[in-house]
């Protein structure tokens, strides 16, 4: 750290010196006026007058001189203090005067440039920035003159771009600039910073995370397609067997003998429980009827399906069938699993009375929402390690460019939000 010796004022400007001047000046004018009025009656008085104008006039002369010769050296030393600190700096700074010509390149600038102060001090600021952008970089700067606001941020929401003066290459750089009059002219002063690093691990993460998202989507496909495969096996082999074995059954009993008619009849049963309960599991491996009757009939299925199952009534209202329909696969596929997992969350942790839910298109969109009147989710539950069920969901709306909100329902319960893009609709207007 450079210390900073404070100097003492002038002796000229102390107050007891300026008293002496002042009462000195007010005796010597008195004598002036004596002298004057004497004329040449007091040859003596008026010669030791003159001579101590003379001096008085050559004393105030001397301080004079002297006084701007302290004050120069003064702003000489402010100056070249202000010059050290400013090279010392960690960031790279330049000033530019109006002409945007390089007044100001320190250590750090060119270490950034990799180029010397030398070279581009009294040159041209475009030269460090890339070709494509100088033009409107020159309108910005002269832009930010006009506002009148001493100081603000650069390219807020763009990555700026400088030029590497050695071997051309581009980097990226944040930047703040600001603005100030000395002697009636404007200054403006660039301090950067060389961001390359903090870019690049930056552009890493997000490559990383759009790579995990597409990993996502592509094992829940893969897990989707595995359960369509056997959901199918088991609808149609499984399916075709049993009602087989029911018509051969219903072929023994009309030959069996009284007594096993009873036993025949609990087979029959037994066999009508088997191929319920295959349907059920085809149905939640894979909505079959997803394919076969659309999005709108599966979610009144699956929505009738949980009434029945838990004894929670769920109201379901759907609007825009139609453009429901125009889905594509994969969105209509995540709209059917928020609808399953929803419905099932609700019967597994809400303890509620009611649930209700709407399924509707609208302006392009695909709106889900369930709500229920239950415990209400906690933040936490949210986090939970074991727990995929939400995590998943929110995953899959994501990757196709949707959105999930859970949030507390203003009855008390909990509330899912889902909107998903359907063919037309604007892109990103879901997010
Ligand atoms: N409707 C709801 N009402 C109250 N709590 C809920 C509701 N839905 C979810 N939760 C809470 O949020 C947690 C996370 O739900 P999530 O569906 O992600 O996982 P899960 O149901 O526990 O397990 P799975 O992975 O089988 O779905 C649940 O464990 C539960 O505590
Ligand atoms: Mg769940």
């Amino acid at each position: 750290m450079t210390s900073v010796k404070r100097r003492s004022g002038s002796a000229f400007r102390h107050p007891a010196t300026v008293a002496a001047a002042a009462a000195a000046l007010g005796a010597l004018l008195a004598t002036n006026a004596v002298a004057f009025l004497r004329g040449m009656e007091s040859p003596w008085l008026l010669g030791t007058v003159i001579l101590s104008d003379i001096a008085v006039i050559g004393i105030g002369i001397f301080v004079a001189v002297r006084e701007v010769l302290v004050a120069e050296q003064r702003s000489d030393s402010t100056r070249a203090q202000l010059d050290a600190i400013v090279d010392s700096a960690m960031d790279a700074v330049i000033t530019v005067d109006e002409r945007q010509e390089i007044v100001l390149f320190n250590g750090a600038a060119e270490q950034v440039f990799g180029i010397g102060r030398e070279r581009v001090l009294g040159g041209k600021l475009e030269r460090l920035i890339p070709q494509r952008f100088r033009a409107a970089h020159h309108g910005h700067v002269e832009g930010f003159g006009r506002t009148g606001i001493t100081s603000r941020r650069m390219g807020d929401v763009t990555t700026l771009w400088a030029l590497r003066q050695d071997d051309g290459t581009e980097f990226p750089i944040e930047a703040s600039i600001s603005q100030a009059t000395d002697a009636g002219r404007r200054y403006f002063t660039v301090i950067l910073r060389d961001i390359t690093r903090r870019k690049a691990a930056e552009d890493a993460l997000l490559r990383s995370q759009r790579e995990l998202r597409e990993l996502s989507a592509r094992v829940l496909e893969a897990r989707e397609e595995e359960k369509a495969h056997i959901a199918r096996e088991l609808h149609d082999e499984l399916g075709q067997l049993l009602t087989a074995l029911k018509m051969d059954l219903s072929w023994f009993r009309e030959r069996l003998p009284g007594e096993l008619q009873d036993k025949a009849a609990e087979m029959n049963a037994l066999l009508d429980q088997t191929v319920a309960a295959t349907r059920r599991i085809s149905a939640d491996l894979r909505p079959l009827m997803l394919d076969d009757l659309g999005l709108a009939e599966a979610a009144r299925w699956l929505a009738e399906d949980f009434s029945t199952r838990s004894g929670i009534p769920c109201r379901l209202e759907i609007s825009g069938a139609e453009a429901l329909e125009s889905a594509s696969k994969p969105v209509a596929t995540a709209a059917y699993r928020a609808i399953q997992e929803s419905l099932t969350n609700i019967a597994r942790h809400a303890a509620a009375k009611s649930a209700w839910a709407t399924l509707a298109a609208i302006d392009g969109q695909l709106h889900f929402e369930m709500e229920d009147d239950g415990r209400g989710i906690a933040p936490e539950d949210l986090g939970k390690t074991r727990s995929l069920g939400l995590k998943g969901m929110r995953e899959r709306i994501a990757y196709l460019g949707g959105a999930l909100e859970i949030s507390r329902a203003p009855r008390g319960g909990t509330r899912v939000r889902v909107r998903l893009p359907l063919p037309g609709g604007l892109p990103g207007e879901a997010t």
